[in-house]
């Protein structure tokens, strides 16, 4: 489809015809990563949140990571969406579809042909962190989906929850690519029962669950033979170095991903080749680093169907659909509001 040049608006953003972009969290994000940083490295072990890995870089890099053979959370989930696609936009019959960490609303594009075929237009609010990774999604979405109103907000899901712009419903709330698992048990709960507060009655969550299953193939899905997940865990040094005017040189450090089987997630650390020091002169920090010593990057929980049905039940949830792939390593549930199925 054709389009025109399009006029640049006041916040530097190509104005498109039913695309906007909105900031949900405007001077706060280089104070979020000052503060994550002072208490990330006191803490033992040292660690920072997964959030700052999705700079314009971090960003392309987790698509790149997304279309290897070993990481097939993506594939599964695209897979599911594809076949369900239009069963969930049925039973849910939205106006507006928010997405929570939308990054480049690949997945996503199957949930709109499903609208298309159902011929629902709705509006779509993706929220993410990463204003380039919005801003090309966006474009890219608005030239396939002409029909689709765009109203992108750029902001942390967690803490701009409360901010984004409310509109009339039914809502469809999505949290895709097993990115749930990032959050401890605790950090959880306590989203999704803000989540859940927040909703209307006829509001729905649908989001995805990376299960628990063989190690070897975790393993392999967090230690690509490419190296894009090193290249991506590394990236956050680049991160700390830009933001808080930090020395942390790539080469010292090595990225490190396992399953533990124990704890039901991955966990994926930097560890430091040798003993070092670190200097974040912004905020006035020295952090020591003994050889072999690391920093945790990222969990990535894994769940079995009894911790999925349990999380979402102790949230105020119940599941209306659970659908998963033939070999049980992914699950996509749509959920609603307890108080409306009991
Ligand atoms: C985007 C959070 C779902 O946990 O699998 C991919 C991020 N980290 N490879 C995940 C990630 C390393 C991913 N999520």
């Amino acid at each position: 489809m054709e389009r025109n040049r399009q006029p640049i608006t006041a916040n530097g953003m190509t104005a498109q015809a039913g695309v906007s972009f909105t900031r949900l969290s405007a001077a706060r994000a280089s104070a979020d990563l000052e503060q994550d940083a002072i208490a990330g490295f006191a803490a033992r072990p040292k660690s920072l949140p997964p959030k700052y890995f999705y700079d314009a870089e971090g960003s392309m890099l987790f698509e790149q990571i997304c279309a290897t053979p070993e990481y097939y959370p993506t594939r599964a989930e695209e897979g599911l969406l594809a076949c369900y696609g239009r069963d969930i936009i049925g039973a849910v019959w939205p106006r507006v579809i928010v997405e929570l960490g939308s990054g480049s609303s690949q997945k996503t594009r199957r949930l709109f042909d499903a609208c298309e075929a159902l011929r629902l237009p709705v509006l779509y609010q993706p929220l993410d962190v990463c204003s380039e990774a919005l801003r090309r999604a966006a474009g890219h979405l608005a030239d396939c989906y002409p029909w689709l109103q765009i109203d992108a907000l750029i902001g942390d899901y967690v803490a701009d929850l409360g901010m984004i712009p409310p509109v009339e419903g039914p809502r469809l709330f999505v949290f895709l690519g097993g990115t749930l698992g990032n959050f401890t048990d605790e950090e959880a709960m306590d989203f999704l029962s803000r989540l859940r507060a927040g909703m209307c009655p006829d509001d729905c969550l649908l989001v995805g669950f990376d299960r628990v299953k063989d190690a070897a193939v975790l393993d392999a899905a967090y230690n690509d033979a490419g190296g894009l997940t090193a290249a991506f865990n590394l990236n956050v040094l680049k991160v700390l170095n830009r933001h808080l005017d930090a020395d942390f040189n790539r080469d010292d450090f090595r990225h490190r991903a396992f399953f533990s089987r124990h704890k039901r997630r991955i966990e994926m650390h930097l560890v430091a080749r040798r003993a070092q020091q670190a200097h974040l002169r912004r905020i006035g920090l020295t952090v020591d680093f003994a050889a072999g010593e690391s920093i945790l990057t990222e969990i990535s929980r894994k769940f079995t169907r009894d911790d999925i049905d349990g999380l979402l039940g102790r949230a105020g949830f119940a599941a209306v659909r659970h659908d998963e792939t033939q070999n049980g390593y992914y699950s996509l549930v749509l959920a609603a509001p307890a108080s409306r199925s009991q």
